[in-house]
């Protein structure tokens, strides 16, 4: 069935959501899909399974209102150290949710990218990210960033190596480097840092999620659980940042 994303406006409260002073960049670390499925005497694959679809309703909602850059923290450099089947069952996720669902994200104009180091990832994880990416690269909505095998130190350590490189090359000048220039070397190069960033499930934390580009960005936090989070929690949240002062330094 061919769905928009524009039908049912009203679903999530978007109708009185100011445009003005809207997040351009809204960033979600997805937490909580363990204690989701234990709370109901689940294994923690089902809160995984359920976590994957709680993000129909968030990048719909995202799409409707406007939101340019959405980034979603699925699988973290620390998440390694998991058991391998919980491991291999999130990699399994990632593969049936793009065999799934990017059809319909590239029908809405949606643009998929990917953040963190992939190679890692097994192959037909690889080949899957490839398609949907390129399938989606020259449309011109929501980009949707998934954030897998994501780390912001790795991801700092990575643009430092780039950058001595170059150095060496003679391709830049020591007095060259600064916060613009070191930003191209990062995984988000040209993307606006994130204006807000959400926590699901109650931690306090940023969990090594773009430590470089989070240095302004509005912290919001819930204690609900990433498998219920919906587009009225994400508006809830824009509203919450849309009263805030931003003053980045200034007065
Ligand atoms: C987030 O849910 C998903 C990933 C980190 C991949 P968790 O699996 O961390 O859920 P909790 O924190 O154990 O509840
Ligand atoms: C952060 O959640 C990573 C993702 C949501 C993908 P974690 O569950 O891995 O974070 P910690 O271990 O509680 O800090
Ligand atoms: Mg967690």
């Amino acid at each position: 069935m061919i769905s928009n994303f524009r039908k049912n406006k009203s679903d999530s409260g978007t109708e009185n959501i100011k445009s003005l002073n809207l997040p351009k960049h809204i960033a979600i670390i997805m937490d909580g899909n363990g204690r989701w499925a234990k709370k109901r005497n689940l294994p923690r694959i089902a809160g995984h399974k359920a976590g994957v679809e709680a993000l129909r309703d968030v990048i719909k909602t995202c799409s409707n209102i406007g939101i340019s850059y959405l980034t979603l923290f699925a699988f973290s450099t620390e998440n390694w150290k998991r058991p391998t089947q919980e491991v291999n069952a999130l990699m399994e996720l990632l593969v049936i949710y793009l065999r799934k669902e990017v059809s319909e994200l590239h029908r809405n104009d949606v643009i998929i990218k990917v953040i963190g180091d992939i190679s890692k990832l097994p192959e037909t994880a690889i080949t899957e990210i490839n398609k949907a990416t390129e399938m989606t690269s020259n449309n011109s909505g929501l980009t949707v960033n998934i954030a897998l095998n994501y780390g912001g130190r790795s991801e700092i350590l990575l643009g430092v190596e780039k950058i001595a490189k170059k150095i060496l090359n003679n391709e830049l000048k020591l007095q060259d480097i600064n916060e613009s220039v070191f930003s191209n070397f990062l995984y988000t190069k040209g993307i606006p840092d994130p204006d807000l960033i959400i926590r699901t499930s109650g931690e306090l934390r940023i969990s090594n999620f773009l430590i470089w580009q989070a240095a302004y960005s509005e912290l919001w936090f819930t204690d609900i659980y990433w498998p219920d989070f919906k587009g009225k929690h994400l508006i809830k949240a824009i509203k919450d940042y849309q009263k805030r002062k931003r003053r980045f330094g200034g007065i």
